[in-house]
C-alpha cells in the first residue's frame, strides 16, 4: 500500500531534534501504518549548524527562523524541539497557520501559559501530541496493562524518583546552549519541569489525577556566571525538589528528583503498590517490570523481572524475535507510531496538549507549594 506522505517540518536541531529524526525515518521499516514521514525542513537558527544537521539526518531543506517554517504551505505537521521558554509561541503560531503540532515537554512555563496554548490547539481542531515519551517504553505500557486489568487490584501507593548528577559543580555557568536548563528564563523551572513532569506524566496515566501535594524544593548553587550577560547572577531554578501528594483515587504518593545525586545519570524509577501485587521499573533497565502478585503460590512468591521482548509484549512485536530487547530511542518510534496511527483515525495522541496541560497543574501546585510552605490543591484542567 503507498503510504501517504506528512511533511514534517521541525524546529530546533539539538538532543531531541536527534531523537525525533530517528523516529521519523525508523517508523515506516517496522510498523505498519498509513502515513510516510516525509523530512521536508530542518531549522536552527546558526544556518551552518541547521545545515549540517539536515544533512545528516536527510532533511529536504533548512530553514533559520521558525515563523517562514510555520507559514510553509507544504509543512504538515510542526515538531517543536526547542527550550521550554519558546513552545508557546511557535506552538500558537503553528495551530494558527493549521498546522498539526508534535511539542516536547514540559509543555510550557506555567500553567497560565499553558492553558493559552491548550487553546489554541483546541480552537484549531488540529492533531496534537506532547512528547512524554517514557509512556512508551513497553515495560511501562505493561504496567499500564496490569493496572487496567485490575492485576495490581486498589492502589495504595506511587513512588517515583529521577536522579542526576550532572549541576553539583558550583563552575557550572548557566544559559546559552547545553546549559538553557539552569537558567529560570529559559527553562521556567529546574528539575520540576524538567525531571519531575515526566514522573508526573507517568504517574497520572497509570494512576489518575493527583488531588493535592505538598513540596520542598532547593537551590544549592544559589550563584552562577550567566553565559548570555558573562555576569555572574542568582540561579532562580529548583535544583531538588521531593514532593508528596494525595492522588484521586485515595492513593499517596511520593516523588523525588535532583540533579545533586552523586552517581545517577538518569535513574527514573517508579513504583507502585497494590493491594494484589506491586510494579516497579527503571529506566536504567528499561526493557525489564519487576512484578510481585501475592495471588502466587506461597512457596515460589517473588519479585519476579519481566524481559518485556515477547511478541505480546506492548510495541514487542513489531521488533525483532523473542528474547532480543529494545532501548531509549524506540520510544520516540512508538511515538510517531501513535501519531500515525491515530491520525488515520482523525484523533490526537495521548498525552495530548491537554492531558500534559494536567502535568503542568500539578508542577505549578509543586512549586507553589514549595514557596509557600503549605499543601496545595492542584487546579483541574
Ligand atoms: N522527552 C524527553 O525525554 C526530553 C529529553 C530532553 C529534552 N526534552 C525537551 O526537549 C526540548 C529541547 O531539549 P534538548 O535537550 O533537545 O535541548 P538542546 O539544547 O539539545 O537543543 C535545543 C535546540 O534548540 C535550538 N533553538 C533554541 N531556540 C531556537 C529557536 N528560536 N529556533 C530554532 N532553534 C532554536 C538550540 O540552538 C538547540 O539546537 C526541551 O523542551 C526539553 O525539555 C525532552
Amino acid at each position: 500500500m503507498s503510504k501517504k506522505p506528512l511533511n514534517i517540518g521541525l524546529v530546533g536541531c539539538g538532543f531531541m531534534g536527534r531523537t525525533h529524526s530517528n523516529g521519523y525515518k525508523r517508523v515506516n521499516d517496522f510498523f505498519d501504518v498509513e502515513y510516510r514521514p516525509v523530512l521536508k525542513a530542518a531549522c536552527g537558527r546558526n544556518e551552518a549548524a541547521a545545515k549540517a544537521f539536515a544533512d545528516k539526518w536527510q532533511y529536504e531543506s533548512v530553514e533559520t527562523d521558525w515563523r517562514k517554517l510555520v507559514a510553509r504551505p507544504d509543512i504538515d505537521a510542526v515538531d517543536i524541539c526547542t527550550p521550554n521558554n519558546t513552545h508557546a509561541e511557535i506552538a500558537i503560531a503553528a495551530a494558527e497557520a493549521g498546522k498539526m503540532i508534535l511539542c516536547e515537554k514540559p509543555l510550557s512555563m506555567d500553567l497560565v501559559e499553558g492553558q493559552k496554548m491548550v487553546d489554541a490547539i483546541e480552537k484549531a481542531g488540529v492533531p496534537n501530541t506532547v512528547w512524554y515519551n517514557y509512556r512508551r517504553a513497553p515495560a511501562v505500557t505493561l504496567a499500564r496493562q496490569f493496572i487496567d486489568e485490575g492485576r495490581l487490584g486498589k492502589i495504595f501507593h506511587y513512588r517515583a524518583n529521577f536522579l542526576q548528577d550532572w549541576t553539583i559543580s558550583a563552575d557550572l555557568p548557566q544559559g546559552g546552549a547545553g546549559l538553557w536548563r539552569l537558567d529560570a528564563s529559559a527553562a521556567g523551572s529546574g528539575v520540576t519541569g524538567d525531571l519531575l513532569a515526566h514522573c508526573i506524566d507517568t504517574a497520572l496515566w497509570l494512576n489518575g489525577p493527583i488531588a493535592s501535594v505538598t513540596a520542598m524544593t532547593e537551590t544549592f548553587v544559589k550563584e552562577r556566571k550567566h553565559n548570555l550577560s558573562g555576569k555572574v547572577e542568582p540561579v532562580k531554578i529548583d535544583d531538588a525538589c521531593a514532593f508528596l501528594c494525595r492522588f484521586e483515587n485515595g492513593s499517596l504518593g511520593l516523588f523525588e528528583s535532583t540533579r545533586y545525586a552523586r552517581g545517577h545519570k538518569a535513574l527514573y524509577t517508579f513504583e507502585i503498590n497494590g493491594e494484589n501485587a506491586s510494579v516497579k521499573w527503571d529506566l536504567h533497565d528499561l526493557h525489564r517490570l519487576q512484578f510481585f502478585d501475592y495471588k502466587d503460590d506461597s512457596i515460589t512468591r517473588g519479585w519476579r523481572s519481566i524481559h518485556v521482548s515477547d511478541g505480546d509484549h506492548p510495541y514487542m512485536k513489531n521488533w525483532w524475535v523473542p528474547g532480543l530487547q529494545i532501548g531509549y530511542e524506540h520510544t520516540f518510534v512508538h511515538q510517531v507510531a501513535d501519531f500515525l496511527k491515530n491520525l488515520g483515525e482523525g484523533k490526537s495522541t495521548s498525552p495530548t496538549f491537554r492531558e500534559a496541560l494536567a502535568t503542568q497543574a500539578v508542577c505549578d501546585a509543586v512549586l507553589d507549594s514549595a514557596e509557600l510552605g503549605q499543601w496545595q490543591t492542584v487546579v483541574p484542567v
